[in-house]
C-alpha cells in the first residue's frame, strides 16, 4: 500500500471533517451546511462507509480527506499530504513528498521569512530603522518584548535594499520576489550585473508580518510613519499564492492557544489593537485588518471557538463592520458579543487611556444584539411613527437572521415591547423581508433544476437503489417495472448492468467490493449516487415503495416519449403514403398506449 492510501485509511473522514464543521447524522450518512458555497439547507454529505464527501448544492465539489483539506485550507496536494502524514504519524519516504523539494508556495514562505528577518534587523539593529524604532517606542508605547513577539520590522526608504539582499546574497530569482509580492518590476538603478530592475514593494514603513495559523509567513502589512502617507496609512501584500485578502487574521498564530483555552476570541480592527491587547495580557485578540468578517474568516476562527466578541472601532465604519459581520457569524451559529468602552476610538486607544477599564469591558461583554438595540434606539425617536419604522427597518433584517430560534424570539419580543407594537406586526414585516432575501433551496427534487425530469428521476432512483439495505431486492423490483427502459444517463445504464451481473454471483451487497469490480470511470457516478441526500424512510418498506413509484413514473415518461416518437413517424409515413409503414406504426402505437395504460 502506498503512503497516500495508508494515510487515507488511518483517518476517519467523519471525525476529521467534524473538526472543521458540525456534521449531523442522516440515515447512513452525515450531512452539513456546505463550507464551500453559500447555502441554507445542508447538502454537504459525508459517507462513513465509503470515506468520501460530496456537495449536492451549488458547488458540486467532492472527494476524500485530501481534497477536503485542500479545499478548506487552500492547500496544494503536497501540503495536505504532509499535514495528514504528520497527523497520522506516517513517515513520508517517497522523495517527491519530502520537505525541501520546494513548490512555488514554499519558495514564497521562505522569501517571506527572510524578508521578515531582514526588516526586523533593520528596525532593531540598523541606523535606517532608528526613526521607526523611536516612533514605535515613544508614540506607540511598544517595548522590545512586543517587537520581538510580533517580529515587527522596518522597510528602508531606498526601496531596493530587500531586493538586493534576496537576489545578491540569498540568490533568489527576481520573478520569485515579484511572485511573493515583495517586489515589483520597475526602472530602478541598474547595478553592473543589471540585477536591480525590481524594486521593493514596501518602503519606509513599519512592517507587521502576517502569519497564518500554522505559523507560515504569508505576507506583510506596512504602516507608513511619515505624513503625508503615500499609498495609504497601511498597505498589505497583494494577493499571492499564499496570501488571500480576507481569509486570515493578524495575530491568530500567537492567539490561537489562548482562544482555545478561554473559549473566546476578541476581534479587533487593527494590528496595533492586537498588540496593545497582548501587552496587557489579553492574548486572545486577533485583527480583521479594517474590514467586516468574511465567511472564510468566520470558518477559520470557528475552529477554535464558538464565542466571539466583536471589538471594532467606535466610529461609523466600525459600527457598519460589526453589522456586516453578523450574517457570516450567525450562519455558523456563533455566540456574538461586543464590549463597551467610551471615550476611545479603538481598543488600542482605550488600552492606552485605561488598561484596567478595558480589561473590565472585555470581561463584561454584552450580547451584540443588546448593543444594537441601545444604539438604534438612541438614534431614532421610538415614540413617533417614523422613528418606529426606522428602528424596525434597521433591526428586523438583523434579528431575522439570528440562527437560534430562542434567541431570535427573545430579541423580536424585546423589540416589540420597546416599540410598543405586537409581535404579530413584527413577524409580518419580517416575513416581507425574508421573502425578498431567502432563495429557497431544496436538496431533493428541485423544480428549478435545469435537468430534465427524466434525468432528475434517474438520479433519484439510482440513489434510492444503491442506498437501500437490500439493493438486490430493490433492483429486481425496479427492473420488473422498468422492463425495456433504457437510462438516458449512460453511466447509470452501465452501473445497473454491472449491479445485475454482481448479483448473479453475490447475494449480499458490499459497496467497497462492488467498487473494485466497477470500471474506474464509473466510480465517481456511483459515489455520487451513494451520497445523494434521500429522505429517511424509517422502514425499508416505505423506501421500497418510493423506488417503485419513481420507477413507474420513469417507465411512464419513457412510454410517453416513445408514443410521441411513433406519432411523429406515423405522420411522416402518412405524408409519404407508405402504407406498410403506417400500418406497422399504428400497431406499435396502440400497443404502447396499451402499455402506458397498464403502467
Ligand atoms: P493606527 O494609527 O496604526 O493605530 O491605525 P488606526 O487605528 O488609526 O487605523 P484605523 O482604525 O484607520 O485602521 C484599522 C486597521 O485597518 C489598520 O490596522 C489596518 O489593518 C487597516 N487599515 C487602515 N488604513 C488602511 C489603509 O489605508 N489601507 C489598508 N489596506 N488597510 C488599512
Ligand atoms: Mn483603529
Amino acid at each position: 500500500m502506498d503512503e497516500v492510501t495508508q494515510i487515507r485509511e488511518r483517518i476517519d473522514l467523519v471525525s476529521f471533517i467534524s473538526e472543521y464543521i458540525p456534521l449531523k447524522k442522516m440515515g447512513r450518512n452525515f450531512k452539513a451546511i456546505c463550507p464551500f458555497h453559500n447555502e441554507k439547507t445542508p447538502s454537504f454529505i459525508v459517507s462513513p462507509e465509503r470515506q468520501i464527501w460530496h456537495c449536492f448544492g451549488g458547488c458540486s465539489k467532492g472527494g476524500d480527506v485530501y481534497t477536503f483539506l485542500m479545499e478548506y485550507e487552500h492547500l496544494e496536494f503536497i501540503e495536505a499530504l504532509r499535514i495528514l502524514a504528520k497527523k497520522t504519524g506516517i513517515h513520508l519516504r517517497e522523495s517527491g513528498f519530502q520537505e525541501g523539494l520546494s513548490s512555488k508556495k514554499e519558495i514564497i514562505y521562505k522569501l517571506d521569512k527572510l524578508a521578515m528577518e531582514f526588516y526586523h534587523y533593520v528596525l532593531t539593529s540598523h541606523k535606517a530603522g532608528k526613526k521607526a524604532l523611536t516612533y514605535l517606542k515613544k508614540e506607540r508605547k511598544l517595548d522590545e518584548r512586543l517587537i520581538e513577539t510580533f517580529m515587527i520590522g522596518f522597510s528602508p526608504k531606498d526601496g531596493v535594499d530587500l531586493s538586493n539582499y534576496l537576489i545578491n546574497k540569498k540568490k533568489y530569482k527576481k520573478e520569485d520576489l515579484v511572485e511573493a509580492g515583495l517586489a515589483f518590476y520597475g526602472r530602478g538603478p541598474s547595478t553592473s550585473s543589471g540585477q536591480a530592475s525590481v524594486l521593493d514593494f514596501f518602503r519606509n514603513r513599519v512592517m507587521f508580518p502576517l502569519f497564518d495559523h500554522r505559523g507560515n509567513i504569508t505576507g506583510f502589512s506596512g504602516r507608513a510613519i511619515e505624513e503625508p502617507y503615500s499609498g495609504g496609512k497601511y498597505i498589505n501584500t497583494r494577493d499571492t499564492l499564499v496570501y488571500h485578502k480576507g481569509s486570515m487574521f493578524f495575530g491568530l498564530n500567537t492567539a490561537k492557544e489562548e482562544i482555545k483555552k478561554l473559549d473566546k476570541a476578541i476581534i479587533v480592527e487593527g494590528e496595533l489593537d492586537v498588540i496593545s491587547c497582548f501587552s496587557i495580557g489579553v492574548k486572545n485578540a486577533v485583527a480583521v485588518k479594517g474590514t467586516a468578517l468574511t465567511d472564510d474568516q468566520v470558518a477559520l476562527i470557528a475552529r477554535f471557538t464558538n464565542n466571539i466578541c466583536l471589538c471594532f472601532d467606535k466610529d461609523d465604519a466600525g459600527y457598519e463592520a460589526t453589522k456586516r459581520s453578523l450574517p457570516s457569524l450567525e450562519k455558523k451559529g456563533i455566540n456574538i458579543t461586543t464590549c463597551i468602552f467610551d471615550q476611545a476610538k479603538d481598543a488600542d486607544e482605550a488600552i492606552k487611556n485605561d488598561p484596567a477599564a478595558f480589561k473590565k469591558a472585555i470581561k463584561k461583554d454584552i450580547p451584540v444584539y443588546d448593543y444594537l438595540i441601545t444604539k438604534t434606539f438612541s438614534a431614532f425617536e421610538k415614540d413617533r411613527v417614523y422613528g418606529k419604522r426606522k428602528i424596525a427597518q434597521e433591526l428586523l433584517p438583523i434579528f431575522i437572521r439570528i440562527s437560534n430560534e430562542i434567541v431570535k424570539e427573545h430579541y423580536l419580543k424585546k423589540l416589540g415591547r420597546e416599540l410598543d407594537v405586537s409581535l404579530d406586526a413584527l413577524a409580518k414585516e419580517a416575513e416581507k423581508i425574508e421573502k425578498k432575501e431567502v432563495v429557497k433551496e431544496d436538496v431533493f427534487i428541485s423544480k428549478k433544476d435545469k435537468r430534465s425530469r427524466i434525468e432528475v428521476l434517474e438520479d433519484y432512483l439510482m440513489s434510492l437503489l444503491v442506498q437501500h439495505d437490500n439493493p438486490k431486492m430493490i433492483l429486481e423490483r425496479s427492473l420488473a417495472i422498468l422492463r425495456d427502459y433504457k437510462f438516458e444517463i449512460d453511466s447509470y445504464q452501465k452501473i445497473i448492468s454491472e449491479l445485475a451481473d454482481y448479483f448473479k454471483s453475490n447475494s449480499k451487497f458490499d459497496s467497497r467490493y462492488f467498487l473494485n469490480l466497477l470500471p474506474k470511470e464509473l466510480t465517481a457516478t456511483f459515489d455520487k449516487a451513494y451520497l445523494f441526500p434521500i429522505p429517511s424512510f424509517g422502514e425499508d418498506k416505505k423506501h421500497a415503495e418510493e423506488v417503485e413509484k419513481v420507477a413507474r413514473e420513469l417507465r411512464a415518461l419513457f412510454l410517453k416519449n416513445k408514443i410521441k416518437e411513433i406519432s411523429d413517424n406515423l405522420r411522416k409515413g402518412e405524408k409519404d403514403e407508405d402504407l406498410k409503414k403506417v400500418n406497422d406504426l399504428e400497431k406499435e402505437l396502440s400497443s404502447t398506449i396499451n402499455l402506458l395504460g397498464k403502467s
